[in-house]
């Protein structure tokens, strides 16, 4: 049995169908269902013995230590967190009590649980926290990928609260010798991604005849990994890492915005050209910069690929025409979370359910 936590979110929510799909082990998924939250992500999942929901939040100790108690998990993987950069510019408040005082309380509510195990459980035991490469902040063009001996330079609210919490593993592991892995990751794409980030926003805007904004010059540069990449990494670093270590996660895959923006829209003509016969570059839009912009970020994942053997399996290519043929054959999806009615999901499909 494990616990996940987060795992009905972008990320999460791919996880955990993963893990159901390769492992006969139990996984209970604690969630806040904040907006970034949706269970129709995990439909698929409806009754199946092996994945236990329950609504809550990682700050709530009292859940939390009642949890651990009833299942008794081998490990915790942390990926709760409010994940949004522009949303943590407009409203930093909500980052802060997730993403430090959330991972606060989950570390305290752990801590207390590992110390009660037997030896050999509390030497089995491990907590995973699911990072960020943001929290190195921006690369120059000429500079080399982060390492994971980078300087933190959190640039963004969202970035100083995760700095904040990975600081905080890190503590709780010299202190107080809890067995805890880091894994710092750079930006995922992929099924079931929330349309507030740049390519699930484009695929979606695209589709509907919307502008495509593209913040500033669009010159920044992003490191993307699919989403099932990030997953298997998470996987291995579970399995093999080291106690104690940081691991970077990444696929060499640096696109600045407006050439990533330029192949959505070359491979949404092909796929589904527009009634004008126009090319859906058309609809790009220079918009007014992010505050605070970070320019380029980039992972160098020599570690997790010598000490583990981890590879990422996509190219940018594959990944991103798998990634809008998922969009296009799930327009139900794409309707409930532009609606906001998959915020209704619960109701209809989980009701009675326990822990919902
Ligand atoms: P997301 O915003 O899609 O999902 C976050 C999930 O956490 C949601 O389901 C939400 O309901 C839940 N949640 C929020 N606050 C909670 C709380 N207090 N208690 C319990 N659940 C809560 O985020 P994501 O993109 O899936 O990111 C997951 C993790 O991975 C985050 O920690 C993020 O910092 C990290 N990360 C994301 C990326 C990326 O590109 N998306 C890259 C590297 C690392
Ligand atoms: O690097 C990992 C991080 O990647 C994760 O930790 C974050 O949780 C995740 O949100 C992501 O952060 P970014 O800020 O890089 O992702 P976002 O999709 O918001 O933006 C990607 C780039 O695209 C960024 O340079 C801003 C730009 N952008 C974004 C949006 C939403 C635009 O130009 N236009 C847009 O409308």
């Amino acid at each position: 049995m494990i616990l996940v936590t987060g795992g009905a979110g972008f990320i999460g929510s791919n996880f955990v169908l993963d893990w159901i799909a390769q492992s006969d082990e139990a996984l209970i998924n604690l969630d806040k269902l904040t907006y970034a939250g949706n269970l129709e992500n995990l439909a698929s999942l409806k009754n199946h013995p092996h994945h236990i929901f329950v609504q809550g939040d990682i700050a709530d100790r009292n859940l939390v230590s009642q949890l651990l108690e009833q299942y008794q998990p081998r490990a915790v993987i942390n990926f709760a967190a409010e994940s949004h950069v522009d949303r943590s510019i407009h409203g930093p408040a909500d980052f802060i009590q997730t993403n430090v005082l959330g991972t606060f309380n989950l570390l305290e509510s752990v801590r207390e649980y590992w110390q009660s195990l037997d030896d050999a459980k509390r030497l089995q035991f491990r907590f995973l926290h699911v990072s960020t490469d943001e929290v190195y902040g921006s690369l120059q063009a000429h500079e080399p990928a982060f390492t994971e001996q980078h300087m933190y330079q959190p640039n963004s609210p969202y970035a100083a609260t995760k700095a904040s919490s990975d600081h905080l593993v890190r503590a709780w592991h010299h202190t107080y010798q809890l067995p805890v892995l880091t894994t710092n990751c750079s930006n995922n794409y992929g099924p079931f991604h929330f349309p507030e980030k740049l390519i699930p926003l484009m695929i979606i805007n695209a589709l509907a005849g919307k502008p495509l904004p593209i913040y500033g010059d669009g010159q920044q540069i992003r490191d993307w990994l699919y989403v099932k990449d990030h997953c298997s990494a998470i996987r291995t670093v579970l399995a093999q890492g080291k106690v104690g270590e940081t691991y970077n996660i990444g696929g060499c895959n640096e696109q600045a915005n407006i050439e990533v923006v330029k192949m959505i829209c070359s491979i949404l003509d092909e796929l589904q050209p527009r009634a004008d016969g126009r090319s859906y570059q058309t609809q790009i839009s220079f918009v007014a910069d992010r505050p605070g912009h970070d320019k380029r970020y980039a992972i160098d994942a020599s570690k997790i690929r010598h000490d583990l053997a981890w590879l990422p399996k996509e190219t940018f290519a594959s990944g991103l025409e798998k990634t809008i043929r998922w969009y296009l054959a799930h327009p139900d999806w794409i309707e409930h979370v532009t609606s906001g009615s998959y915020r209704d999901w619960i109701k209809q499909h989980y009701q009675n359910e326990s822990g919902v």
